[in-house]
């Protein structure tokens, strides 16, 4: 049976169910009345969540990519250091974990067998773990001390894309979680966090109807054989995903980097045959993100003066950047811990017109499958 709900491809479909998929992951889960964040589903008691000394996040694919934003949403709602780790490396450092250190594991299918393998390792040694497991009962949510379900609905296509934007979600809620238990975050900050991801899917719903603009721009761009993503901070793992998305659907070589290292290498592929992709969002309430934003803008400037194509993900309103790079996609402000979950919304749309132009099979790229159930 055809449960496409009427697009062409479950890619397409995903996509545009994450407006849902995050409602249904975070709406259960806050009471902004009382200022709390509710995960019982932690399951480990509050004496222990008072006692870690750090975190280490381990997935592979997207749901790292997820666990590197969420080390920047735990380090600065906690104030807790966070390794991120891939699974597939986790065993070959040692790592140096046991009962002071939570480890979360994050995973779509929960079936991934180098995040099993490492989850298993660090209960060996004595650490707690937590999955954040889209799928039920999942061989990786059945082993965890405790689990956080996404909700993002089943995830047929093989890139995966709502369940990202609903792992970015659930790091985000458990960040806020722990800095209440912690004693980190007062009543009223849990407020204005949670009051802020509610905000979420309608932003994404709005961020949908740039569809059609992310569709002329992958017919435009669609003989480019490589692309540089970057992203700056928190927006460095987004720029690894849209460049993700774009190798798996489309086959075309795109590396992410963060936008402060081009100088130390890429720079010199940059001109009129590597398009740049950067995401350039400001949250002109954070003085921090305005200094990256205006580091940002200084360095399209000098991507344009070496004649490098400029695509830009920019905050509404943004004529700055608008009026340097060549291609803008605008999304809503947004708190930046939270504006991820905004920004690659256009590039998984970039990505899926891209391989659709190509004629490519996007829901099955070939050499892949849905879960890596084999080391
Ligand atoms: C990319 C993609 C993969 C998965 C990775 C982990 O679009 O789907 O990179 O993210 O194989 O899979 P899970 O999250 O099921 O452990």
């Amino acid at each position: 049976m055809d449960d496409k709900g009427g697009f062409p491809h479950y890619m397409l479909k995903e996509i545009f169910d994450q407006p849902q998929g995050l409602r249904a992951t975070i709406e259960p889960r806050v009471s902004v009345e009382d200022g709390l964040v509710r995960l019982d589903e932690v399951r480990i008691i509050a004496d222990e969540l008072c006692a870690l000394r750090r975190i280490n996040i381990v997935a592979s694919g997207t749901s790292r990519h997820a666990g590197m934003a969420g080390q920047y949403m735990i380090q600065e709602l906690v104030n807790l250091p966070v390794d991120v780790d891939y699974a597939s490396e986790f065993e070959y450092r040692n790592p140096l974990i046991g009962k002071h250190e939570l480890t979360i594991v994050i995973t779509q299918s929960g079936e991934t067998a180098d995040t099993t393998a490492a989850q298993r390792l660090a209960r060996s040694r004595g650490s707690r773990t937590i999955a954040i497991s889209n799928v039920v009962d999942s061989t990786i949510a059945r082993e965890a001390d405790g689990v956080l379900y996404t909700h993002a609905g089943p995830e047929i296509s093989i890139a995966s894309t709502k369940a990202f934007t609903a792992q970015l979600a659930m790091l985000y809620l458990f960040a806020v979680y722990l800095g209440q238990v912690r004693g980190k975050l007062s009543k009223e900050q849990v407020r204005v966090h949670t009051r802020e991801l509610l905000e979420m899917p309608a932003k994404v719903a709005n961020v949908l109807q740039s569809a059609p603009d992310c569709e002329r721009l992958a017919r435009r761009y669609n003989a480019v054989q490589d692309f540089l993503f970057l992203g700056r901070a928190i927006h460095y793992p987004v720029a690894m995903d849209g460049a993700l998305k774009l190798k798996e659907v489309s086959y075309i070589h795109a590396e992410g980097y963060p936008t402060g290292e081009a100088k130390h290498g890429p720079n010199a592929l940059i001109d009129e045959t590597l398009p740049v992709v950067i995401i350039a969002t400001c949250d002109c309430n954070d003085a921090g993100s305005v200094l990256r934003y205006e580091k940002n803008v200084a360095n399209i400037k000098s991507f344009k003066q070496q004649s490098g194509r400029v695509m830009a993900i920019a905050s509404e309103g943004d004529e700055v950047v608008c009026k340097l790079a060549d291609h803008t996609v605008f999304v809503p402000q947004a708190s930046e811990l939270l504006s991820p979950i905004l920004e690659i919304v256009p590039l998984q749309l970039f990505a899926y017109y891209m391989a659709v132009a190509k004629g490519l099979d996007v829901d099955r790229p070939r050499n892949l499958v849905k879960s890596v159930t084999r080391e």
